[in-house]
């Protein structure tokens, strides 16, 4: 249809014929006069047929919502009195001169001219290629992509390199547990998602890339909340030669940046970002992200905040973290560096409780949006870190030793960065929850209502992989 004209444009070509094509939004049967709002993704206009068009005529007296057309029209001016100011194409109309049905379309389940949020959402979950096409949605999931779009831009002029790294993969502790998938080569064995791509671009460091980010797909077994899905998309980046001011600075600058540009009616309540300690965090807000925005009922203020000085270790009787084999565990992220300060105590294995990691969150208003730190770029600093939490020496070798011979061949200093981004977009659209920004999320119980996954699988693949399931009697 290369003649197709989008619908945002029509204004633009009074007084002629043109050709749409999309999805009938409403129709209003006024006997004599069949009108019609037709919706692209670009947006939506009227139509009208008038009774001397007979066969637009028969074909609209057919047509039902949803159903899919190809339209030719003529764009008229709407008389003065019909004039809606302020939205798209409230200045013209479409008369109709030919209709082709592209293809028609059962009752829709539910209404997607709405917001939706009167609709249970296991249904529009079900329908989730239908609840799509409700505007709202249609905004949530183009403003993601404008992001995205937006970050790329940022960091690329910033020398970053965008680079992809694995999904089948080896279990790195991130404090989750991994999703597994069997091996049919290599019977009993078998690859896990990442739960973030930490290692990797730990070791792309060592590869001197020096400045790496991935929009990244990371996947963990944990229970589902409303800010949190087994499948997520972090931005993550990684810098060698920095400092955690290096780090901090470039996020907060693209975090400023990103919302003058896409956000621009949304206020930032502090710039710089102020900081607290986990200390005070927790004695003035009884949580490490604390919400400090001074409007609660503001939907467009924003509050960012840095969260530092950590506790690298915790007691294991006090935390869920699966990866842990001993008395201590990571409260964050195995791979960091405590703060200069308290290197020693690392290295000499002491005060172990009071150790603080380089560890740095960003909060907005009340949720933990990222984190990162400085990490450990010397062998012995993370083999350190390892005998701690409890593994084995020759556990280490073969679980961490592709790291460690790493980082003897010459690896940089480095830190980084994950933001939940999801969680940003969910939070700049406010929205309630991440499955609103997400194109096909999972429940809250873990489930792809519209694939109906998980499910199992035939006898045949299992054969092959070697996998016995054992029934429940
Ligand atoms: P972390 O585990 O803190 O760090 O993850 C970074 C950010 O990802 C978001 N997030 C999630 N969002 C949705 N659903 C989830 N299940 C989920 N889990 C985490 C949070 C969090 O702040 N490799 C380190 C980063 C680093 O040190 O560079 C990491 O993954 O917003």
């Amino acid at each position: 249809m290369t003649e197709r004209k989008y619908i945002k444009d029509l204004n633009s070509f009074v007084g002629q014929e043109v050709v749409i094509a999309g999805w009938v939004d409403v129709r209003r049967d006024q006997g004599k006069l069949v009108f019609m709002d037709m919706r692209d993704m670009t947006g939506i206009t009227q139509c009208v047929v008038l009774p001397n068009h007979t066969e637009a005529m028969e074909s609209v007296k057919e047509v039902r919502t949803e159903w899919v057309l190809r339209i030719t029209g003529i764009v008229n001016k709407r008389p003065e009195r019909n004039i809606k100011e302020g939205i798209l194409n409230g200045d013209i109309e479409l008369e109709i001169t030919a209709i082709k049905i592209l293809n028609k379309a059962n009752t829709p389940p539910f209404d997607v001219t709405t917001d939706g949020r009167e609709i249970g959402e296991e249904i529009r979950l079900k329908y989730r290629y239908l609840d799509l096409r409700r505007p709202r949605m249609q905004k949530n999931i183009r403003n993601r992509h404008h992001l995205a779009k937006f970050v790329r831009d940022f960091l690329d002029k910033e020398l970053f390199t965008e680079i992809e790294t694995p999904i089948l993969t080896k279990s790195t502790p991130e404090g989750a547990r991994d999703y597994i998938v069997p091996s049919r080569l290599y019977k009993g064995m078998f690859y896990a998602l990442p739960q973030s791509p930490q290692q990797y671009k730990q070791l792309l460091m060592a590869s001197g890339m020096e400045k790496y980010f991935q929009i990244a797909r990371c996947m963990r077994d944990e229970d589902t909340r409303g800010d949190r899905q087994p499948e997520f998309t972090q931005l993550d980046l990684e810098m060698s030669f920095v400092e955690k001011e290096d780090v901090m600075e470039i996020n907060e600058r693209l975090l400023i940046a990103l919302v003058a540009k896409l956000y621009p009616n949304k206020k930032i309540q502090e710039v710089p970002f102020p900081r607290i300690s986990y200390k005070d965090a927790m004695e003035k807000y009884g949580n490490d992200r604390p919400d400090m925005r001074n409007d609660k009922n503001d939907p467009d203020l924003l509050s960012f905040c840095w969260v530092v000085e950590f506790p690298f270790f915790e007691r294991t009787d006090k935390s869920d973290n699966p990866n842990t084999e001993g008395e201590w565990t990571f409260t964050h992220n195995p791979f960091s560096v405590p703060i200069k300060e308290h290197k020693e105590w690392l290295l000499e294995r002491k005060n172990l409780g009071e150790i603080l990691t380089s560890q740095y969150d960003i909060t907005l208003n009340g949720y933990e949006i990222g984190g990162g730190s400085i990490r450990a770029h010397e062998a012995e600093t993370l083999k350190k870190v390892l005998q701690i939490i409890g593994h084995k020496d020759e556990d280490i070798e073969r679980n961490f030793g592709h790291m460690l011979s790493a980082f003897q061949t010459g690896t940089p200093p480095h830190g980084g960065i994950a933001w939940g981004f999801d969680r940003l977009i969910m939070l700049l659209e406010n929205e309630p929850n991440i499955r609103e920004v997400i194109a096909f999320p999972k429940t809250g119980e873990g489930k792809d209502l519209m694939m109906e996954s998980p499910s199992s699988v035939s006898d045949k693949q299992l054969k092959e992989l070697g996998i016995e399931i054992t029934k429940k009697k």
